[in-house]
């Protein structure tokens, strides 16, 4: 088109002028088959303790999972992933993360008990176990030991797998941790559990309600993880992390956050065409929530949009502490 055509060459509007034609050219679909639902499970009976930082998010005890599982089977999400919180048996050594009566390997029993299809997906990290709360074992000076806390998430990853978890999902981010959670899982017989690899992990400041809702924050003070998550500054590490952790036997990669990392979340889907999963963290759904508190936001659309928006970037899923009311939308839309 010349600077003086009376006309435009090209009209995209034409397409967006009716539903019907937005429709047909639409790209990006969100559907409750892409959504995992993050849980915070504690001891007890009864017991439902709304994590302050994230409105419409409690800690909950197993009976109150039951029905929190139930709900999230009837509206078709895949699967649940569980993070503890340890209130009794914290240690230097984190031996809590692997006995075989502890909160996650019995509450993961029940889920499947009662919800055969009901995905279950469990954290391997120490962070929820270690008084210090770091994920990992420490030396006196403070620094997270690597093949020490191997062995540690080995025996973590067996008793989970032991117990009948679908995903193991590694968020510790040590070096080698999938190669040797992967081997130690076949030696056991355990070669159908699947391995979710948090590849690409950054020492975010986006976790922080979520530290105060496991209850790691206060053990962690001023403590901060980045001699082990990913600097924020960096993508092309990303890239060799999950190409190592493809290399090690990962079954599914993630990126976390999400939001502020979908550049990433791109670049893993494209070069590495892989199973690729984004978590959308508990600072994302804090910012979401504040804003419609105020009134400054439209909290439905918003958060519609932006599990939209990592479906777009290439996720495959997406966990999202707003997978029930995403799921409770589309399923009314539908
Ligand atoms: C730690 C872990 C963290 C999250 C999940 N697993 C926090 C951290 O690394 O300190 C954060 C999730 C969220 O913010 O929603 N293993």
């Amino acid at each position: 088109m010349t600077a003086f055509a009376r006309f435009p060459a090209n009209r995209p509007r034409r397409m967006r002028r009716d539903e019907f034609s937005r429709r047909l050219m639409r790209e990006s679909r969100l559907s409750s088959d892409d959504l995992i639902y993050p849980v915070f499970v504690l001891e007890g009976q009864g017991r439902v303790e709304p994590v302050v930082s994230m409105p419409g998010v409690s800690r909950v005890s197993l009976d109150r999972l039951l029905d929190i599982a139930a709900e999230a089977v009837a509206l078709g999400i895949p699967a649940l992933a569980l993070f503890p919180v340890i209130e009794a048996g914290k240690s230097d050594a984190a031996e809590e993360a692997w006995n075989p009566d502890g909160l996650v390997p019995r509450v993961v029993r029940a889920l499947k008990e009662t919800f055969p299809a009901l995905g279950v997906i469990t954290d391997v990290a120490l962070d929820p176990y270690t008084s210090h709360g770091q994920d990992g074992l420490i030396d006196a000076s403070g620094y997270v030991l690597n093949d020490e806390t191997l062995a540690a998430l080995e025996r973590q990853a067996l008793c989970h797998a032991a117990a009948g978890a679908d995903v193991v999902a590694p968020s510790d981010m040590m070096d080698g941790r999938v190669a040797r959670i992967r081997s130690a899982l076949e030696a056991a017989g355990h070669i159908h559990t699947r391995i979710l690899a948090y590849s690409a992990k950054y020492a975010s400041s986006f976790y922080g309600p979520f530290r105060d809702a496991v209850g790691s924050a206060g053990n962690l003070g001023k403590g901060n993880k980045y001699s082990y998550q990913m600097d924020p500054a960096n993508s092309d590490e990303a890239i060799r992390e999950v190409a190592q952790d493809i290399a090690e036997g990962a079954d599914m990669f993630m990126v976390k956050p999400g939001m502020p990392y979908l550049d990433i979340v791109r670049r893993v889907k494209s070069e590495l065409a892989v199973p690729t999963f984004v978590y959308q963290v508990s600072g994302e759904y804090a910012m979401l929530k504040a804003a419609a508190a105020n009134g400054w936001l439209d909290e439905q659309a918003v958060f519609m949009e932006s599990l939209l928006a990592f479906k777009r970037a290439g996720a495959d899923g997406i966990l999202t502490y707003y997978a029930l009311e995403a799921a409770r939308l589309l399923k009314r839309e539908a």
